[in-house]
């Protein structure tokens, strides 16, 4: 039997057609592609990050600020019982073993007049933050290695968030919540 060159042409085009095809159905059959749940990996900037809001320099952070909104300085005042043995908290009230509280969200940090504060917390440098106040409070020493504020710290983020609403309102002028 004699082809003509354009039948030979129509039945290569008709076998590759087939064999693509035919690959593609027995390829789909072995490989169960599913797709993805979740992404891969994030990208950066990307909508799929739920990125942080940028943290407030003079009044704050974000990882207090939702527990800030909520707390309560009644409770503050309660829990800041465990701070009165060493310090005041009225305005020129004066420094007993820790310095005189008030104010001092948004002051510079170890700036209590009058007070001889560590070395280590000169050093820390910037204002005492709602975001820097928490971690302090969390871990005093795990926050400022060396401090002299011998205090284990306040575990639970509620009672750190509601002493630090009382520590705002020690001011004439309470700094903006984050
Ligand atoms: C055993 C005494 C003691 C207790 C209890 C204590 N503190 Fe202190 N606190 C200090 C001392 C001492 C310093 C100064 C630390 C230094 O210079 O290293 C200090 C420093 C601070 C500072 C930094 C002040 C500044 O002007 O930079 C804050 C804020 C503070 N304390 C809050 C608290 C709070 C809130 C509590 C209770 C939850 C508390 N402290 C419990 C002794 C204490």
């Amino acid at each position: 039997m004699q082809f003509s060159m354009f039948e030979k042409i129509c039945f290569s085009f008709m076998l590759a057609a087939w064999i693509a095809w035919g690959s593609n159905l027995i390829g789909n059959a072995l490989v169960h592609a599913e797709p993805l749940q979740v992404a891969a990996f994030k990208i950066e900037g990307g909508s799929e990050t739920a990125e942080k809001p940028p943290a407030d320099q003079a009044t704050g952070g974000s990882d207090v600020s939702a527990l800030l909104a909520s707390a309560d300085a009644i409770a503050g005042a309660k829990t800041f019982r465990k701070c009165k043995s060493c310090h005041t908290t009225k305005k020129g009230g004066k420094n007993r073993v820790g310095p005189n509280l008030w104010d001092v969200v948004g002051r510079a940090k170890a700036s209590a007049a009058g007070y001889n504060f560590s070395g280590v917390l000169k050093g820390l440098g910037g204002a005492w933050t709602y975001r820097d106040l928490d971690a302090f409070l969390a871990s005093p020493k795990g926050f400022a290695k060396g401090t002299k504020m011998s205090f284990a710290g306040l575990k639970k983020p509620r009672d750190r968030a509601a002493v630090i609403v009382f520590l705002r309102a020690l001011s004439d002028q309470p700094k903006p919540l984050p």
